[in-house]
């Protein structure tokens, strides 16, 4: 399992990790192009920067890329995520405090209950928030102006988002898995943010093990580092970063448990496929929509998987991957 639960020292470390400027960040070229462009013309208009929405898999840079669009607008950013937000006065609490310009950052946007949801439409769109005071026949609503702000949102799962919500968000960006170059510039950096000597090959041995994603790499490299300061004389190698990473039972090829069982329910249970997407989720006791947005796009990347209308079949490289031979002639019948 992809976890984004973490430990203190890890939230510590991510801290130092991350690039606090579009200059910092790497990959996503596209997405950050775009960015900038709206940043640059938002500050010359002298304006707030419209809400934008960032999607994509776990530890790919959402959060970050909120806190570098904040700062870029020289705003404050006020973060808070969809579960946290009970209520309806909740989210009233949040945006009456908001000041001209401010970044409220909603992480797991998604999981924003109904009701909360509906206040944000007039908020975002007009700036207004329509309050209800009182009770029974005396109820009324209230409407008050708030202050320009930027609300930017991130997901996992854009595909829940309803369609009123997502269409409020002038700008939505989805962050894709980082090629092996690219981790291996972060791996780099993150290397030499931490004071640690590391080989190139060092390097791209954590860069092509860490699932396209910063912030497995992170957490590979520090582990690493241990593995290196304890076994030898610090310095990450090939065969240092080879031999911690083994220790550690690190996929050569990066795939975690979840892409393991994925695979092996396609193969094993449905003939290597095509199977809908539903079956497979209860296969492997996962939502559908997570497999769908946060595990499948990787594994197609990687070339694991095939989407074809019929649905999901396995390649000869998962087959590989398992230790598995496909079986010649036989048609799975449990379409
Ligand atoms: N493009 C990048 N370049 C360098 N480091 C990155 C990049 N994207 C993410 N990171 C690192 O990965 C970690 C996880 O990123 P984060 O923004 O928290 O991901 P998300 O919010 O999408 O789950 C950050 O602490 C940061 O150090
Ligand atoms: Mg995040």
């Amino acid at each position: 399992m992809i976890s984004d639960v973490l430990t203190k020292p890890e939230a510590a470390l991510e801290h130092t990790l991350r690039p606090a400027a579009f200059a910092d960040f790497t990959g996503q070229p596209k997405v950050k192009e775009r960015l900038e462009i709206a940043v640059t013309a938002a500050k010359q208009r002298g304006e707030p920067l419209d809400h934008v929405l960032l999607s994509g898999p776990p530890g790919l840079g959402k959060t970050t890329i909120a806190n570098i669009l904040a700062k870029a607008m020289g705003a404050n950013l006020r973060a808070t995520s969809g579960p946290t937000i009970e209520k309806a006065a909740d989210l009233a609490g949040l945006l009456t405090n908001l000041e001209e310009g401010d970044v409220l950052f909603i992480d797991e946007i998604h999981r924003l209950q109904k009701v909360v949801e509906e206040y944000l439409y007039p908020a975002m769109e007009d700036f207004k928030l329509d309050i209800i005071i009182d009770q029974g026949p005396n109820a009324r609503s209230v409407r008050l102006n708030l202050p320009r702000f930027t609300l930017i949102g991130a997901t996992t799962r854009s595909g829940l988002l309803t369609s009123p919500l997502l269409t409020r968000f002038g700008i939505r960006e989805r962050l894709d898995y980082y090629q092996t170059d690219q981790m291996h510039r972060i791996v780099t950096r993150s290397a030499g943010l931490l004071n640690v000597r590391i080989d190139p090959a060092g390097a791209q041995e954590i860069a092509r093990r860490s699932r396209g994603t910063p912030r497995i790499s992170n957490n590979l490299l520090r582990r690493v580092r241990d593995y290196a300061q304890v076994k030898g004389d610090g310095h990450i190698s090939e065969e240092i970063a080879n031999r911690a990473l083994a220790m550690l039972e690190i996929d050569e090829n990066g795939l975690d448990e979840m892409d393991k069982r994925i695979l092996e329910a396609i193969i094993v249970k449905f003939g290597g496929g095509p199977v809908g997407v539903s079956s497979l989720a209860v296969a492997v006791g996962e939502e559908p929509d997570t497999i769908e947005e946060v595990y499948e796009p990787y594994l197609i990347m990687e070339g694991y998987l095939n989407r074809t209308p019929q649905g999901r079949v396995a390649t000869e490289l998962s087959y590989k991957k398992l230790g598995l031979k496909p079986l010649v002639g036989r048609q799975s019948n449990l379409l």
